[in-house]
């Protein structure tokens, strides 16, 4: 409410007409990382996390964008030369041209954000602004007539051709198809989805943020991806999605001790996925819990994208007894995500951020997991 208010707020004082008002999630995924971009299968929500946006056309062929959270407005106009030089006004261009390249309308708007998505924390924040303005465009310039899944497609080739990360569809889908309570099991190979209710009576997700920011842009992140598509080229395949580990060994000759370690994870990721959707369907989040912590071996010690305070962070959640605990995004700092008994919640909690505090001179901040609707518009 607060935020909505804030938005509207600023908008009036600026621009003196009536916006429209839009937002769009940030996103958690219980399992399924860095399998989005090699044709597998991921596991995403999302959150009550948004950016929100208030937005009107401007008859004019110019964008003023201002971000209430940098405090600074962007101007540019919407060709591909007019790419503006604040970093975070780039999500925002790149949007208005992936939609024109597509054949698409965009016309001049002002416009007014802000969010509380914490930034660089694996959560989406970027996915989230792309999602808010990509709908919001679609249902003011173009009679919602792109389609959701093009929307997706729209923020990651933000991404990749305005922003410097090569990254997969997961988060953009998660934040514009994200439902309340429902968690996603996204194909990401031939993009059939399914929703997951997700509301276990003794369970909750809790977030634990290290604090440690990471910037996905120019990031190990694209090698890691470099690395995947070079294992899949020399077995003769598209991506490693029908990589097995039979096929793998074959080629371990071949190939860099890294990337077979990258691939390895991969391949036996796609099958934790595959695992997490029967336990789910049986309730059995002891064996949800597990792989979770599989998965954070795995993107710890083959994938490396860990860090020391994400492993401090898992190695405490399993000696608090924790079900499942893992590194969640792309990596290289963030959070960690839990499956914690809600018995345990309270413990665990505080026994982690002291002894995180102890280690490294501040705590972790902790987010509780609401799960929510992705991009739409606001009631006024
Ligand atoms: C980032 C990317 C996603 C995905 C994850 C890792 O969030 O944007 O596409 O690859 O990392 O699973």
């Amino acid at each position: 409410m607060k935020m909505k208010n804030t938005i509207l707020k600023e908008f009036e004082e600026r621009f003196h007409t009536a916006p429209q008002l839009y937002a769009s999630s940030g996103r958690i995924n219980l399992i399924g990382e860095h399998t989005d971009y090699n044709g597998g299968f991921v596991f995403p929500g999302a959150i009550d996390k948004v950016i929100m946006a208030a937005i009107a056309p401007n008859e004019t062929d110019r964008v003023r964008v201002f971000s209430i959270d940098i405090n600074e407005e962007a101007e540019f106009g919407l060709n591909e030369g007019d790419i503006p030089a604040q970093s975070w006004a780039r999500y925002i261009f790149g949007v208005c041209r992936e939609i024109l390249k597509r054949g698409g309308t965009v016309k001049g708007f002002d416009a007014v954000f802000a969010g509380n998505v914490p930034l660089g924390a694996g959560l989406s924040s970027s996915a989230a602004l792309e999602s808010c303005f990509a709908f919001a465009l679609n249902d003011l310039f173009n009679n919602n007539t792109i389609d959701k899944f093009e929307l997706a497609r729209i923020g990651q080739s933000t991404e990749h051709n305005y922003c410097g990360v090569n990254c997969g569809i997961m988060d953009q889908f998660a934040s514009v198809m994200g439902r309340k309570g429902k968690l996603i099991r996204l194909d990401c190979r031939s993009m059939e989805y399914e929703y997951f209710p997700f509301a276990p009576d003794d369970y909750e997700l809790v977030l634990l943020d290290s604090k440690v920011k990471h910037e996905l842009a120019d990031s190990p992140y694209n090698k890691r991806r470099a690395s995947c598509e070079r294992v899949a080229a020399r077995l003769g395949l598209e991506t490693l999605r029908d990589a097995t580990m039979e096929m793998l060994d074959s080629i371990r000759s071949d190939i860099s001790a890294e990337d077979y370690f990258r691939a390895k994870f991969v391949i036996e990721e796609k099958e934790r996925v595959l695992a997490v959707s029967d336990a789910l369907n049986a309730g059995d989040y002891e064996t949800v819990g597990k792989m979770m912590y599989e998965t954070h071996k795995g993107l710890s010690k083959d994938y490396e994208v860990s860090c020391e305070e994400l492993d401090f962070l898992n190695d405490t959640a399993k000696e608090c007894g924790v079900t499942g605990s893992r590194i969640m995004g792309g990596g290289f700092g963030g959070c960690t995500i839990n499956l914690v008994r809600k018995d345990l919640r309270d413990s665990f909690i505080s026994t982690a951020k002291s002894r995180f505090q102890e280690r490294f001179g501040h705590e972790p901040e902790v987010y509780p997991v609401v799960i929510s609707d992705g991009a739409r518009k606001v009631e006024l």
